[in-house]
């Protein structure tokens, strides 16, 4: 049965539901493999952001066969932007276990997708409900405050994900999860949006308990906890040829596989002649703030793993968007 709710939201979404690239609306079958890729991307980046960036990896890699075949530093390149590498080698690597474990077609099981690497229990839900028209829930920063402001739940967001989880899961369209699923979303970005929110809008105003509220933009809530900040020191180094010394992050950890300039939290070439730029730049990753003093240095020869390169072919390896901004210092 279709609750007055789902219809409701359905309907809306028939009318204002966004035109995205990953998206097929009016019952066509989306293609599993733009499903993950949006999936993944969309993970810790926003909409706005990945729209670009998809469209790109489409091009470049537009078939799960193209992308398991590719070198893995191109795919990096084409992640660049985007943040959190490891996505891009976990999609990768799922790429290639698909095409030799399935045969290249997605598998349908919660089990077998749980397994494939970069998929936990919120992607395989959301990747299931969209590729597949399973009944399952999406649940994202978008439907969490539209379950709390329609319930009124007032807690700490942290204190109440399995409530939230339920009531998500109740309010789900088991007819349309796919449909459904993009629908809840949307509500959350266009209508239920964290300032300014267009309650007469609403397709579910006559049904939210918080519409009245006064302390409507509150909720959710959510208690802040300051990130712990670190301090290091990034390295510009060039020889009398104008080359720049750069270096390839292992395979393990933060950024790994992507390039960069030599960087460490102690004072890694202070043996060498260098100058302090007085600069510094600040980026902020999930769980902790790094704050980045520039050395320019001049010299002809390091003792330490890298390579030097020029410049102008700076752009044909992979940098994260910390590594970038240190490279406007250049
Ligand atoms: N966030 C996570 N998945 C999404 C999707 N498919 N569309 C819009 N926002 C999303």
């Amino acid at each position: 049965m279709q609750t007055a709710l789902a219809q409701s939201l359905l309907n809306w979404y028939k009318v204002h539901g966004r035109d995205l690239p990953w998206r097929v609306k009016g019952g066509a079958h989306p293609n599993p493999y733009v499903v993950l890729v949006s999936e993944i991307m969309l993970q810790q980046t926003t909409v706005k952001t990945v729209i670009p960036h998809f469209k790109r990896f489409m091009e470049r890699f537009p078939t799960i066969q193209s992308l398991a075949k590719a070198d893995i530093n191109e795919v990096y390149l084409y992640w660049q932007g985007l943040g959190y590498y490891s996505r891009a080698r976990s999609l990768y690597a799922t790429a290639q276990q698909v095409l030799k474990e399935y045969n290249g077609q997605f598998p349908l099981a919660k089990e077998q997708v749980l397994k494939l690497k970069g998929i936990g229990p919120y992607t395989a839900a959301s990747f299931l409900a969209l590729a597949y028209n399973q009944p399952e829930t999406v649940i994202d920063g978008n439907v969490i405050r539209v379950i709390c402001r329609l319930y009124h739940l007032t807690q700490p967001v942290d204190e109440i994900r399995p409530l939230i989880k339920e009531k998500a899961m109740a309010l789900t369209d088991k007819k349309s999860p796919a449909d459904y699923a993009s629908a809840i979303m949307d509500l959350g970005a266009l209508i239920c949006t964290p300032k300014n929110p267009q309650c007469l809008l609403c397709p579910w105003q006559e049904y939210c308990l918080s519409k009245t509220a006064s302390n409507l933009e509150a909720i959710p809530y959510k208690t802040k906890n300051k990130k712990p900040s670190k301090r290091a020191n990034v390295y510009l180094i060039r020889n009398r040829q104008g080359q720049i010394f750069i270096r390839q992050r292992t395979e393990k950890g933060l950024l790994s596989g992507l390039y960069e300039f030599p960087w460490s939290e102690e004072k890694l070439f202070s043996e060498l002649p260098q100058q302090d730029t007085q600069k510094e730049i600040t980026h902020v990753f999930t769980h902790f703030k790094l704050v980045l003093h520039i050395y320019k240095i001049k010299t002809e020869q390091v003792s330490k793993p890298g390579q030097w390169v020029a410049i102008e072919n700076l752009p044909n390896y992979p940098f994260s968007t910390l590594m970038k901004k240190v490279a406007k210092y250049l």
